[in-house]
């Protein structure tokens, strides 16, 4: 492990009113996506949905980085040009999305379990060598009534500890990913309560297993209100209850902390960010930003459908919400 290269790689990814892109959308989730918007699922689609995303005019002004799918490292544009190659001369990091998704978890009913340790440390090496920069890997907790339980935290938290010793071990700066599920009818108080203590653990396990936290980077969720409860809160609330839970949870020594949307609204998810930089200006030890899938490429892509002679306006569209996100980072965003 070399500590200097991963705390550059870090602050790089990090820098400025930046946010990170990702464009990691599993084939299986990607074809949802498309189906979703009548568009055909193949590999020639989406090859053609991340060229579209990649060559978007400006990108780098918007993002430092980009997590792709295994199968985007691998495909070039349509004058062949490496996808990863394109986004360098953009100004953007690549990075890679390592887990093999979340399982069924044996023996606990209705949680999940992140697979793909096995095999890491080579695919790892492969990468590095392709000049991935960095990774990430997606545990997720589910809130009911008799979940989120510590044996599927801990379970979790190991996992994503071991990864990211060994994406530090190959100099590649992991981000870890606890996903705390809106899903369900849940108070934001209990959301609070559930993301304290998954986040309280993985920090636990993490300094346990030797992680350099100076050369990571965590990626949670909102502090938000379950997507089906009857009282939503406040854009106030959400920014200062997310803020005071990772400031009881997130060590000074960590970089950064970027969000993933997690199927909220793509505006509220940017007046979000915007109003904690907006109640926390100077008073926060770690950058705060963006690391969105669907709250900045869903436009683009139902405008897209799959047809050349849109992919102009939908590059717009896509700009849009990165420079929004851009604007939130500086606290400069409202509904
Ligand atoms: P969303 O922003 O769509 O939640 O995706 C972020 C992500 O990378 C989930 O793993």
């Amino acid at each position: 492990m070399n500590k200097q290269i991963l705390k550059d790689t870090a602050q790089q990814l990090m820098a400025g009113h930046k946010g990170l892109l990702a464009m990691d959308e599993s084939i299986a989730t990607c074809n949802k996506r498309f189906a979703e918007a009548g568009i055909p699922q193949t590999e020639e689609y989406r090859r053609k949905y991340r060229e579209l995303i990649v060559t978007t005019p400006k990108l780098g002004e918007c993002i430092s980085g980009a997590i792709l799918f295994d199968e985007t490292t691998k495909q070039a544009a349509a004058d062949g040009t490496p996808f990863i190659e394109l986004l360098v001369k953009a100004g953007v990091i690549p990075g890679i999305k390592l887990d093999e998704g979340a399982k069924d978890m044996p023996a606990f009913p209705g949680e999940k379990i992140t697979e793909g340790l096995d095999g890491l440390r080579e695919r790892l090496k492969n990468y590095a060598a392709a000049g991935l920069k960095f990774a990430k890997w997606r545990a997720v907790i589910v809130i009911s009534d008799g979940t989120p339980t510590d044996g599927s935290i801990y379970a979790n938290a190991h996992a994503l500890a071991r990864y990211a010793a060994l994406c530090q071990e190959a100099n590649v700066v992991p981000i870890v990913e606890p996903e705390v599920l809106m899903d369900g009818s849940h108070t934001i108080e209990r959301c609070f309560e559930v993301t304290q203590r998954v986040l309280h653990i993985v920090f636990e396990v993490l300094i346990q297993q030797r992680i350099y936290l100076e050369g990571m980077i965590l990626k949670p969720n909102m502090v938000v209100s379950g997507i089906s409860a009857s009282v939503q809160a406040s854009v106030d609330q959400v920014a200062h209850l997310t803020v005071e839970c990772l400031l009881r949870c997130v060590p000074a020594a960590v970089p950064g902390v970027a969000f993933l949307s997690g199927g909220q609204p793509a505006t509220d998810a940017s007046a979000h960010l915007s109003a904690m930089h907006v109640k926390y200006k100077g008073k926060l030890p770690w950058a705060l930003t963006f690391s969105f899938a669907r709250a900045v490429q869903q436009p683009a892509m139902e405008y897209w459908q799959g047809k050349d002679e849109n992919v102009t306006v939908a590059q717009q569209l896509f700009y849009k919400r990165l420079s929004i996100n851009n604007a939130a980072r500086r606290g400069e965003y409202t509904l």
